[in-house]
């Protein structure tokens, strides 16, 4: 049964609630990140074609790399290769090409592991078409296998819909008993009732970073409080691994989900991590070709992970480009790219609230160590949706809405916001348009 919130009292998070501020109950357990050598943006930005577009009379903005990055060259570049010189299904064919599509997939699941710290990418590493399918994967194959009548799943009140709804439909589905970590006035999870909320608990699901408030979940601390009480851990990346360094062997998470298009590689690729001998003990979740070793007409038998849960013809393509994407940012290297994204959020926070103070709300923590490049924000009381569109008139792309997290929307006590979010390739410059533009919706609502 889930907790109805909207029973709660209402405790809108908001930089400007200094009551909040002083109130918090949680800790930022958040190691300082080390010094590092900044980013050159103006010579990254020229990696990525989509910056030079003129979009309504004036050179983009591009603000919403939450929703989804831009891709550099390189990863246009090698599906452009691939497809030009490589092109055949995986797997299958013994030609040439055949083998080296499949050498090319498969080497892009080996530096995708890589880039997490997995210790086995050939068994822990699955590719899914999104974080979302990734996530549905473990409630769909681990849950219906090992939840019943009554058990808990933890989630908190600042899950994306991927993250939570799966798990509404298996309550639905189980009868499971879903529990809730609140968020509190900061915008940060309130762990005050931890050990009561995980009490009993099978599994607990968290956002590592929230899509909403960009607060940085500490998912190490709350992993090892999940597995003391016995329950597995889902962590949804989608938001983290593009921006922060991440390695699975530190994060105690047994499942990470994320998507390539998040992390400046294409749509239509994603991943699930996770421990081998976890995957190895869950059923298939879609079947059909490449995920069986045999098939009669009264039974199958399951492939072994991963090839057990890559049905169908694999995004091929996707992967080669996924792989170039990870490899342009392990070029500049996650803790280059986390130093520049938070000095970047704390300039931005700071102009925001100097050069439009009371008119403009943002959501969630201030500037620090758990708070990552998403600025939700309310304008006076225009509607977000006026304000994005506003916004394209000068060429600034942002996201209105409710960003797939509807409970938190109630919880703030708003139906949407307008949401700006950083990438590599943004600095202060973008965050001035974003102001200036501001300002002018400003004059035109009055
Ligand atoms: N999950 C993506 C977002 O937050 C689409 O915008």
């Amino acid at each position: 049964m889930a907790v109805d919130m909207s029973t709660e009292e209402h405790q809108p998070p908001g930089i400007s609630d200094r009551a909040a501020v002083a109130r918090t109950a949680t800790k930022n357990t958040l190691a300082e990140p080390p010094e590092c050598r900044p980013l050159d943006v103006e010579v990254l930005r020229k990696d990525f074609p989509l910056l030079s577009q003129v979009v309504n009379g004036h050179p983009v903005v591009y603000l919403d790399s939450a929703a989804s990055g831009l891709q550099p060259r390189a990863v246009l570049a090698a599906m452009d290769r691939y497809y030009e010189t490589t092109h055949a299904n995986v797997h299958r064919g013994v030609y040439a090409t055949a083998e080296e599509a499949t050498h090319l997939y498969e080497g892009a699941r080996a530096r995708v592991g890589r880039f997490i710290g997995a210790r086995d990418p050939g068994r822990e590493i699955v590719f899914t078409k999104n974080a979302t399918e990734a996530l549905n994967l473990v409630a769909q194959s681990w849950g219906r296998r090992n939840l019943a009548r009554g058990d808990v799943v933890v989630l908190t009140e600042m899950e994306h819909h991927s993250n939570l709804v799966p798990w509404l439909a298996l309550a639905e589905e189980r009868d499971l008993e879903l529990r809730y970590i609140p968020v509190d006035g900061q915008g940060r999870l309130d762990l005050s009732t931890l050990d009561r909320l995980l009490d009993g608990a099978r599994v607990l699901a968290v956002s590592a970073m929230s899509n909403v408030l960009g607060t940085i979940n500490p998912v190490q601390e709350l992993a090892a409080a999940a597995h003391d009480n016995g329950a597995i851990v889902i962590a949804d990346g989608a938001q983290s691994v593009p921006h922060t360094p991440v390695d699975v062997g530190l994060l105690g998470a047994d499942f990470l989900a994320f998507s390539a298009h998040k992390l400046y590689g294409p749509t239509g690729i994603g991943v699930l991590w996770g421990r081998a001998e976890l995957l190895e003990d869950m059923p298939p979740f879609l079947c059909g070709g490449g995920m069986i070793l045999d098939v009669r007409l009264d039974r199958f038998v399951p492939a072994e992970p991963p090839a057990r849960f890559e049905a169908g013809t694999p995004p091929i393509a996707e992967a080669v480009g996924f792989a170039a994407a990870i490899d342009y940012l392990s070029g500049i290297g996650m803790e280059r790219v986390r130093a520049h994204e938070r000095a970047l959020t704390a300039d931005a926070l700071e102009a925001i609230e100097e050069s439009l103070g009371a008119d403009c709300r943002i959501f969630g923590p201030p500037a620090g160590n758990d708070r990552g490049g998403v600025i939700s924000l309310a304008y006076r009381d225009v509607h977000p949706h006026d304000v994005a569109q506003v916004l394209d008139q000068f060429g600034i792309c942002v996201r209105p809405g409710h960003h797939c997290a509807k409970p938190l929307m109630r919880k703030l006590g708003v139906p949407a916001t307008a949401r700006a979010s950083i990438g590599v390739y943004n600095d202060l410059g973008d965050i001035e348009a974003l102001i200036g533009a501001l300002k002018e919706v400003g004059r035109l609502f009055g």
